[in-house]
């Protein structure tokens, strides 16, 4: 009989408990330490210190963006245009339906072409190329690239605009719309009811609606496209518009006022919500890389361009001269419908008429900004880091914009090559979120290709 357990395996057993307890500890302070590494580190209490100093009201909040998923707190509705998810899913398939674009300028044009045509999801809703075309052009390559004009339409036919496109992102944040900020009867346009008739372009203003609603109207004129009951019918919309605008009566229903309505609904959905410098201000301070952190130093403290962008979005209801050179001035390719007496080349003072507006733009969101390729209303730029050198050197390009109109922030910055280089980390990837293509549909209701149908995007976009 053994009264006590032999020796060896009483040793056995404590040598496991050791082993235990020491697997024990180990992990716990594992745990600690990993802990520990996800705590700010001095360099993000110091980037918090900067931005709350350059924010609005003091709060790294105050740069937060909505993320369009609950439709209640998107910012800056129109109060006509009450959003409702039909909305929004309606205006998503419209926005890319080639089938709403039936007054191309020549019949071959018919239904190749849609709003997306010039603003491409891949490329943060632009173009692709230095301008947009959509009527009287062929074929789309990888992302936009490769489209040009189509043989059959002169330069003067094509419908091309004299800027590159602002992209259709974060427009939550935008109450005027356009470089020149010609769409919408409120915010900065509030007291430009006399330019309002110089054209047809902005009488839309006299319908008071925020910014996104009266440029849609505009723009599915401008870009050949129309809306009607029998059109709704052909390509299964009806029912859609019938349950997004129950107020509107059956003759005004299925229009250029709805189906504007229904895009700028989408449009307010669209936010850049998941790029690292949004992550880490809600607190994931691994989100960006040390370099990126260095870059947002710079953008909110030393290189001052939060004076500018300062928005959520980073933009800002304001517009400034930086100088830059128009589309028709760029030496890249060619551009259609646009020379030194475009009146965009104008800026502001475009739509205004007013000298002291003249050849000031709208400063306009920074967010994904990487893919786009071509920089400033002009497309003067080919890089970021070309953009911020241009504004670390503070030397207006254009010589016909005089230097008493620039803008006064508008100077040197005396940023060193390695500071040039972390604020374009910061611009490009900082503000980058990867995931925009989200917010395509997974088709259009025509069933045609989108975002372009003519028989070389067909065959580009391999809907064949
Ligand atoms: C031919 C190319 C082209 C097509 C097609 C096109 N756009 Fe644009 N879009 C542009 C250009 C260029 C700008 C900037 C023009 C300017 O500001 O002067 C722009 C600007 C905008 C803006 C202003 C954004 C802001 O930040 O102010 C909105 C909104 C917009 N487009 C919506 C649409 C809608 C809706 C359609 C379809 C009905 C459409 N676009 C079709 C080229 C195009
Ligand atoms: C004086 C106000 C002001 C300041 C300061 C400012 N910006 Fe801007 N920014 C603008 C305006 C206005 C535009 C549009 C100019 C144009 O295209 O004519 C712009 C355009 C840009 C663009 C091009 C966006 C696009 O869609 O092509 C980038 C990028 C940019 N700014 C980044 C910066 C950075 C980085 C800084 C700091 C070094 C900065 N900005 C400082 C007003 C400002």
């Amino acid at each position: 009989m053994k009264i006590f357990p032999s020796k060896p395996s009483l040793r056995r057993k404590t040598i496991f408990l050791q082993f235990l307890t020491f697997l024990l500890v180990t992990y716990i302070f594992s745990t600690c330490a990993r802990e520990e590494a996800k705590d700010p580190t001095s360099a993000d209490d110091q980037l918090i210190k900067t931005i709350k100093a350059a924010a609005p009201n003091g709060d790294i909040r105050d740069f937060i963006l909505v993320s369009g998923e609950n439709l209640s707190e998107i910012p800056n509705q129109d109060p006509k245009n009450i959003l409702n998810p039909t909305k929004v899913k309606l205006g998503r398939m419209l926005f890319h339906e080639p089938g709403i674009s039936v007054l191309p300028n020549k019949q071959e044009g018919m239904n190749g072409f849609s709003c997306a045509s010039c603003h491409i999801a891949s490329k943060s809703f632009t173009a692709g190329r230095i301008q947009g075309v959509a009527d009287g052009a062929i074929g789309f390559g990888s992302s936009g690239e490769g489209r040009s004009k189509n043989p059959n339409y002169t330069g003067d036919e094509v419908d091309a605009q004299g800027a590159r496109p602002l992209p259709t992102i974060n427009l939550a944040y935008v109450r005027n719309a356009l470089w020149a900020g010609s769409f919408g009867s409120f915010s900065l346009n509030t007291g430009t009811e006399s330019a309002w008739h110089q054209d047809t372009l902005t009488e839309v203003n006299f319908k008071y609606f925020e910014g996104l609603e009266a440029n849609n109207i505009r723009a599915l004129q401008v870009h050949r496209m129309m809306m009607n009951k029998t059109i709704a019918e052909n390509y299964g919309y009806k029912a859609l518009f019938d349950e997004a605008f129950p107020e509107f009566p059956d003759s005004t229903r299925y229009s250029l006022t709805t189906t504007s309505f229904a895009i700028a609904a989408y449009f307010r959905t669209i936010t850049t919500h998941e790029a690292p410098f949004q992550k880490w201000l809600k607190g994931d301070v691994n989100a960006m890389t040390e370099q990126q952190k260095k870059g947002a130093g710079l953008f909110f403290g030393k290189a001052g361009c939060v004076r500018c962008h300062n928005s959520p979005s980073l933009n800002s209801f304001n517009f400034f001269a930086l100088g830059v050179y128009d589309l028709y001035q760029n030496k890249v390719g060619e551009v259609f419908r646009t020379g030194p007496n475009d009146k965009r080349v104008k800026g502001r003072g475009g739509f205004t008429g007013k000298d002291e507006d003249l050849y000031k733009f709208k400063v306009p969101q920074l967010y994904n900004l990487k893919p786009v390729g071509f920089y400033f209303h002009g497309a003067s730029k080919l890089t970021l880091r070309e953009v911020v050198e241009y504004f670390n050197a503070g030397i207006p390009e254009n010589p016909l914009v005089s230097p008493s109109r620039i803008a006064a922030f508008f100077k040197p910055l005396n940023l060193t090559s390695q500071e040039v280089t972390d604020l374009t980390e910061f611009l490009e990837n900082g503000l980058y979120d990867p995931t925009l293509e989200k917010y395509l549909p997974d088709h259009v209701l025509s069933f045609m290709c989108f975002p372009n149908n003519d028989p070389i995007s067909r065959k580009d976009l391999n809907c064949n």
